[in-house]
C-alpha cells in the first residue's frame, strides 16, 4: 500500500469481525512505531499488546467504552517522561506527548496497511487501566486501541477539513502565498 492511501484510508471503526486478527500483524505495527521521532532520540513509549479476555473487559469498563470489550486485542500505551523531564525540564512534558503521538500514527498506518482497524480511545479512567496491567505510578497511560478486522458493512470515513482552511503563508491567519499557486490544486 501507497503511503498516502494509508494515511487517507486510516479511519476510526469501532465494529470488528468475530475472526481473530493475526497477532504478528500487531506486532509489526507496534515495530513501526519505534522508528518515529523522539526529542533527544529517547524513545519513552510502551505498548502493551493485550489478549487476556478478562483484562479486556476490564478495560472496556475503564473507558466506559462497550466496543472495547468486542476486541480480541487491545493495545496500551504508555510513556514515561521521567528522563525528557530530567533533560528538558517542563518541555520534556510536551515532548513526551508530541513523541507518543508520532508514535502512535505510524502503528495506525501500519494497522491501516495491514488492513486491520482500530479506534484511538483517549477517554478511560486512568488507575483502572493502571491497576489492570500493573502499570507503574508515574507512567502515563495515553490510549488504548480495541483492534480487530473490519466487518463487510464498512465504517464510513468522515470528512475532514479542507487543506485551505489548515494552512497559512509567512504569518498567521494570511491565506495567500507569494506566488499565486492555487494550493489545493498544487498537491493532487
Ligand atoms: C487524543 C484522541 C482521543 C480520542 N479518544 C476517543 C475516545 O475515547 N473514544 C472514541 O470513540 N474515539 C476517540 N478518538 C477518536 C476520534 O473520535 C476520531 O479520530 C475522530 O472522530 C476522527 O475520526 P477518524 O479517526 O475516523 O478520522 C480519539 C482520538 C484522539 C486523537
Amino acid at each position: 500500500m501507497q503511503l498516502k492511501d494509508a494515511i487517507e484510508q486510516r479511519k476510526s471503526v469501532k465494529k470488528f469481525d468475530l475472526k481473530k486478527p493475526d497477532w504478528r500483524k500487531i506486532i509489526r505495527a507496534i515495530d513501526a512505531a519505534r522508528f518515529a521521532p523522539s526529542a533527544g532520540n529517547q524513545f519513552v513509549t510502551k505498548f502493551i499488546l493485550v489478549s487476556d479476555e478478562k483484562k479486556i473487559e476490564k478495560l472496556a469498563a475503564a473507558s466506559q467504552q462497550g466496543f472495547v470489550g468486542k476486541a480480541q486485542y487491545v493495545v496500551v500505551a504508555v510513556s514515561d517522561d521521567s528522563n525528557l523531564i530530567r533533560d528538558y525540564d517542563k518541555r520534556g512534558v510536551r515532548y513526551c506527548a508530541q513523541q507518543a503521538g508520532a508514535a502512535i500514527q505510524n502503528f495506525l498506518l501500519a494497522l491501516t496497511e495491514q488492513k486491520l482497524v482500530t479506534t484511538w480511545i483517549g477517554y478511560f479512567y486512568d488507575e483502572q487501566v493502571k491497576r489492570t496491567l500493573d502499570i507503574p505510578e508515574g507512567l502515563h497511560v495515553e490510549a488504548l486501541f480495541p483492534i480487530g478486522k473490519e466487518t463487510k458493512i464498512k465504517a464510513k470515513a468522515k470528512r475532514k477539513k479542507g487543506l485551505d482552511n489548515i494552512i497559512y503563508f509567512d504569518k498567521f491567519e494570511n491565506k495567500k502565498m507569494i506566488e499565486e499557486v492555487k494550493v489545493s490544486r498544487s498537491v493532487h
